[in-house]
């Protein structure tokens, strides 16, 4: 997916994430500051170490062990203790601000185009709204607290470590150079890898929602092995890239584990030369040792701590591709209202072609112009492909014009905020798409607060008398996409829905295509009587859904050549006769 944005710093990029965190930050602060004073009593301890061996046990005074050994005890302690009070502080909040970013992706997701969700697959959106988010979340509450705390750790380590002794800090620091080189050069492979695992998890993602969606299909043309076989091969892909993963992850943990250890035997040896010489005493010596090693878990966990980093910040940046994205069908800056609502749909010279479209080739609606009257139905015939649901979905904003204008009531659809003008305009589709809940609710989407007449009327209008004898009635749950009905009964449930909105306009691309030809007929008589007070555009796909029509309009290559009644361009229009004719034979094989 689109991942050729400039590449901004880590820091940058997952300083995004703050409008999320700000409520939450004060606890991860105070986390992160219980998680310092942890590290801090640790790096005490050593001092205490070296007061005992340089006091009490070199004058050979055990009367005085004591307190050390109480100091040693109550600062152990503490430092349990602080560990417990940073996880206290950090999970709620990081969970918090899981849910915002989630809440927000989601918000963003039914905010942006339809032409958004045409370039995006399924399972891209899917893995970033919950693995990415997760991945961020176990950052937050775990990654960035210890990043901070352990490079704080580090560096305090090492002023204590110079305190001791300057000469041994030196060698200490010198000596701890190459790991620095290497967790640089780490980010630049690891980066790339975590970007690449995490986009085909997305595409993995998308397979299996494919071959879900599609398994009626792929059962039966028997093709399920296929779909197996390009499962695997992505599947394989991807265990690569986190085999990949892997091994940069090994080769920077060998070189954390390594290079401490020859550190601590250089510092060992100049150490112990050192006190030979009397310029160290044992005490500082046990002290510098003591304390090398509270900094070996820091220093070790960095590998991993970076890794995690890495893999937060391109779930951060795949996140906020999305939030991000340009929406180009916004609401207007100065939204105007329509005073006297009529129901009066204008197509002035429209022009629209799809985003993707090649450059060369002529627009899709090359300047359709169509005036529908209030209370008026106007179906629109054309051959299959000549754009007539792209026709439609241009009335409701799915897409926008990309040239001339559609008018409401003399205001132009971009003039209006989307949901008044969404309220206005009600469309069923040829593919209903039904969601998993309750007939009522699928009905009521776009009036949810109907009453139950309003109800009956239009599943009687759409002739879904149907849903009474279903187990529970209007409050029958439908499964996921609702599968569990037919196709007709679908379809009659989408129109349904379209009608109880009430709309002034009302957009049907060929509701009736999945009808038997009685119940057609029954759903245009009652359509007649609701088609009579509303305006209608209706795409028609059998001469019969043509006849509900007052007047018809002929779209041919990108124009709306003929307007008229049947009767009229049946008499007159060629290309109306052959269209007409196609959709008979249809109509023919369909009655044979
Ligand atoms: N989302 C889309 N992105 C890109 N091109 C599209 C998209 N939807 C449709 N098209 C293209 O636009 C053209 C017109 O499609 P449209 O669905 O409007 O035709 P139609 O007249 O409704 O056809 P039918 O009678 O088969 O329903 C087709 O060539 C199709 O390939
Ligand atoms: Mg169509």
């Amino acid at each position: 997916m689109p991942a050729g944005e400039k590449r901004q710093g880590t820091l940058a990029s997952m300083l995004r994430i703050y409008p999320y965190a700000k409520t939450a930050m004060p606890r991860l602060y105070l986390g992160m500051a219980a998680a310092l004073v942890a590290a801090v009593v640790a790096l005490v301890i050593p001092q205490v170490l070296r007061a005992l061996v340089d006091g009490p046990l070199q004058d050979g005074d055990s009367s005085q062990i004591w307190w050390p050994v109480v100091a040693v005890l109550g600062l152990g302690s503490l430092e349990a203790l602080m560990i417990w009070v940073r996880r206290a502080f950090v999970l709620q909040p990081a969970t918090g601000i899981e849910s915002r970013m989630r809440n927000a992706l989601y918000t963003r997701l039914q905010d942006l185009p339809v032409s958004f969700h045409d370039r995006w697959a399924s399972g891209q959106l899917l893995s970033r709204m919950l693995s990415d988010i997760n991945l961020v979340r176990r950052w937050l509450q775990f990654g960035l607290i210890l990043l901070v705390v352990n490079s704080l750790t580090i560096v305090v380590g090492l002023v204590f470590l110079l305190s001791i002794s300057w000469v041994l800090g030196l060698v200490f620091l010198v000596c701890s150079i190459p790991l620095w080189i290497f967790s640089y050069l780490f980010e630049n492979q690891y980066a790339a890898v975590a970007r690449r695992s995490q986009d085909q998890a997305g595409d993995l993602a998308t397979a299996v929602e494919e071959s879900v969606h599609g398994i009626r299909v792929l059962k039966a043309f028997g093709r399920g092995s296929y779909a197996l076989k390009g499962f695997a091969t992505q599947a394989e892909q991807l265990r690569g890239t986190e085999l990949a993963k892997a091994r940069a992850i090994a080769n920077i943990w060998f070189w954390l584990l390594l290079v401490p250890d020859v550190t601590f035997a250089i510092s060992l040896l100049a150490g112990v030369w050192l006190a030979a010489a009397g310029q160290l005493s044992v005490g500082q010596l046990v002290a510098f040792f003591a304390t090398a090693t509270v900094l070996r878990w820091p220093v070790e966990s960095i590998g991993f701590l970076l890794s995690m980093t890495f893999d937060a910040r391109s779930a951060t940046d795949r996140y906020f591709e999305i939030m991000e994205a340009p929406n180009t069908i916004v609401d207007p800056e100065h939204p105007k209202q329509i005073t006297q609502p009529e129901g009066r749909l204008v197509f002035h010279d429209v022009h629209f072609r799809y985003a993707d479209a090649a450059g060369d080739t002529a627009d899709l609606l090359d300047g359709v112009t169509l005036a529908i009257e209030p209370g008026e139905t106007m179906a629109v015939v054309g051959v299959t492909g000549s754009g007539k649901s792209s026709l439609t979905a241009l009335t409701t904003r799915l897409y926008d014009v990309t040239g001339g204008s559609i008018t409401l009531d003399g205001v132009d659809v971009r003039d209006l905020l989307r949901s008044d003008l969404r309220q206005r305009i009600a469309m069923a589709f040829e593919d209903a798409t039904l969601f998993s809940a309750s007939v009522r609710d699928n009905v009521l989407l776009g009036k949810p607060d109907s009453t139950d007449e309003e109800l009956s009327e239009a599943l009687d209008i759409a002739q879904a008398d149907f849903v009474f004898q279903l187990p529970n009635g209007i409050d029958t749950l439908i499964g996921e996409e609702g599968l569990s009905l037919s196709g007709g009964q679908r379809q009659r449930l989408a129109l349904a829905r379209a009608v109880a909105a009430r709309p002034q306009v009302l957009v049907l691309d060929d509701p009736l295509s999945a009808l038997d030809v009685d119940t057609e007929a029954l759903v245009e008589a009652a359509l007649r009587r609701v088609l009579a007070s509303t305006t209608a555009l209706v795409v028609a796909h059998r001469p019969s859904t043509v006849m509900l029509a007052d007047r018809v309009a002929l779209l041919e290559h990108g124009k709306i050549t003929a307007v008229g009644r049947h009767s009229e361009l049946l008499a007159t229009n060629e290309h109306y006769r052959f269209v007409i004719s196609s959709l008979d034979d249809e109509d023919e094989e369909l009655r044979a």
